[in-house]
């Protein structure tokens, strides 16, 4: 481990005459240089990297990594490689900067679910007894506690620097997001993965990937980061999930197919008890009943893949499947705040027209009575979403509340006069805290309200300050004052 880092190790083949070069790390952001580091100048979205190269070696740096050729006036001294991709050299790189690993990683992709899955994976590879974290949106999770704030997929120094550290807690199973972002920016190449998951594919992120077949393939990326014959898990009752299977199948995957359609894990049944369903499954030829927890078809399809994910790292299948019952919800995902008034109140994290539509669907199975939905949409994010979200809110929910969901740096009204469009069945409440307030007001018997679009987040973004907010706060305040 303590092997000096020289230029050849971290980026083998490029350095033609300066292999042998010890360097002190790697950077790829030129105001966070260390003398004596490397910086891989990576082509960004904002600016190009090249033109920081400069300012890099101001700040120490002995070596440049770029796609481009070297510039002309860059000091004969520093050392020079131009790559084909950066991005790609710096995650490769990165993962011998930090070397650790957990022996078993597990990555699942889609648009909505991540989350779920990689919580529900790390619930199920607890219970059957190894050490496992979690790593996403939500942060990373390990049995010891949570460590919030993470991007979805962190950049690759980050990221290795959180999988070294892991393993050096004796963390041997941990199971990943996988963003289509990141998938396309080579964030995961580095990683040694033993096994991959698909959920689903909606519409998500169109503002970046422009086109659904752009998504996809980013998505399908993932099939080319696992070694040959690592198994690939599918929800099958999901819309691309055939496509999904058959680049799986294409790069040499085997497939464990779940769901009501699935090969491998069939879901014959699945009832309603309280706040909790009863599945009964077909594996192995056998047939099984295990009780989950949780709400939902989509729930029940997230802790499928979970298990199946647990299934195809070595993890006995019925065993795998029995952990579900234990199962505990995720931050923000479906969560049970409170009641009032004999109503039910759910935070949840739909922030997309399909995640949206299915935490509608779930819910209307529960209310007696009627159905409220506080929701928005965020600003400087896919302005086509605002449309199809206000349409799915106005069909699906008796009464639905338009408010404001991380404006950033666009006007919020505005945000919300193109989310009002849909239909004029919906209702407009600026203030988010208001709004929740509005909605727990109009609580009765028999009715359930969700507040959509923040689930963990503990912060509104109004331009650029992030204001603290916590929508499971607001709720609690909202049920005390019309009980008090
Ligand atoms: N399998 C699913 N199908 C459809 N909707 C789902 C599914 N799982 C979760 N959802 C909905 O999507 C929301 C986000 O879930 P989750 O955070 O697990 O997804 P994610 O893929 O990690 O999202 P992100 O890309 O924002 O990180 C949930 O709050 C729920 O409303
Ligand atoms: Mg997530």
């Amino acid at each position: 481990m303590t092997q000096p880092l020289s230029l050849g190790r971290l980026f083998p083949g490029a350095f033609a005459t300066d292999a042998s070069q010890v360097v002190s790390g790697v950077a790829f952001d030129s105001r966070k240089v260390q003398p004596g580091q490397v910086f891989v100048a990576l082509a960004g979205a904002k600016a190009d990297g090249a033109r920081f190269i400069a300012d890099a070696v101001a700040k120490g740096a002995v070596a440049v990594v770029s796609g481009q050729a070297r510039p002309a006036d860059l000091d004969g001294s520093v050392a020079f490689a131009q790559v084909g991709d950066p991005r790609l050299a710096l995650s490769l790189a990165a993962a011998v900067v930090h070397p650790r690993q957990p022996g078993t990683i597990v990555a699942v992709t889609g648009t909505s679910g991540k989350s779920s899955v990689a919580d529900f994976t790390r619930q199920i590879f607890q219970a059957l007894g190894h050490e496992a974290a979690s790593l996403g949106t939500i942060g990373v999770v390990t049995s010891k506690g949570a460590d919030y704030g993470s991007l979805t997929t962190p950049d690759p120094l980050s990221l290795h620097a959180s999988l070294d550290r892991l393993a050096g807690d004796g963390v041997t199973h941990l199971a990943m997001e996988a963003s289509s972002h990141g998938l396309d920016q080579r964030r995961l190449d580095g990683v040694r993965l033993k096994a991959g998951a698909f959920l689903n594919l909606g519409r998500d992120h169109l503002d970046y990937h422009l086109t659904v077949a752009d998504y996809l393939a980013a998505k399908m990326r993932l099939w080319a980061l696992l070694p040959k014959g690592a198994p690939v898990v599918i929800n099958r009752d999901e819309p691309y999930a055939e496509e999904a299977a058959q680049a799986a199948t294409a790069a040499g995957h085997p497939l464990i197919g779940i769901g009501r359609k699935g090969e491998t894990i069939r879901l014959i049944e699945s009832v309603r008890e309280g706040f909790s369903q009863r599945l009964t499954l077909a594996v192995e030829g056998r047939e099984l009943v295990v009780s989950l927890p949780l709400v939902g078809d989509f729930m029940a399809g997230n802790a499928l893949v979970a298990a199946a994910l647990a299934m195809a790292t070595g993890d006995e299948p019925v065993a795998a499947l029995r952990a579900i019952s234990g199962l505990t919800g995720v931050v923000g995902r479906l969560e049970r705040v409170g009641e009032a008034r004999g109503g039910l109140v759910v935070v949840d994290y739909a922030h997309k027209p399909d995640a949206l539509s299915a935490v509608l669907s779930t819910l209307r199975g529960y209310a007696k009575g009627r159905l409220i939905c506080v929701f928005g949409c965020g600003g400087d994010r896919d302005t086509g979403k605002r449309p199809l979200m206000g349409a799915i809110a106005a069909q699906k929910a008796d009464i639905a509340i338009v408010t404001d969901d991380n404006p950033r740096s666009e006007d919020p009204a505005a945000i919300r006069a193109q989310v009002m469009a849909a239909s004029p069945k919906l209702r407009e409440i600026g203030d988010r805290a208001e709004a929740i307030r509005a909605a727990v007001r109009m609580l009765g018997t028999g009715d359930v309200l969700v507040v959509a679009g923040k689930g963990h987040e503990t912060g509104q973004i109004i331009g650029d300050r992030t204001y603290p907010f916590s929508d499971q706060d607001v709720v609690r305040t909202a049920i005390a004052e019309i009980a008090g």
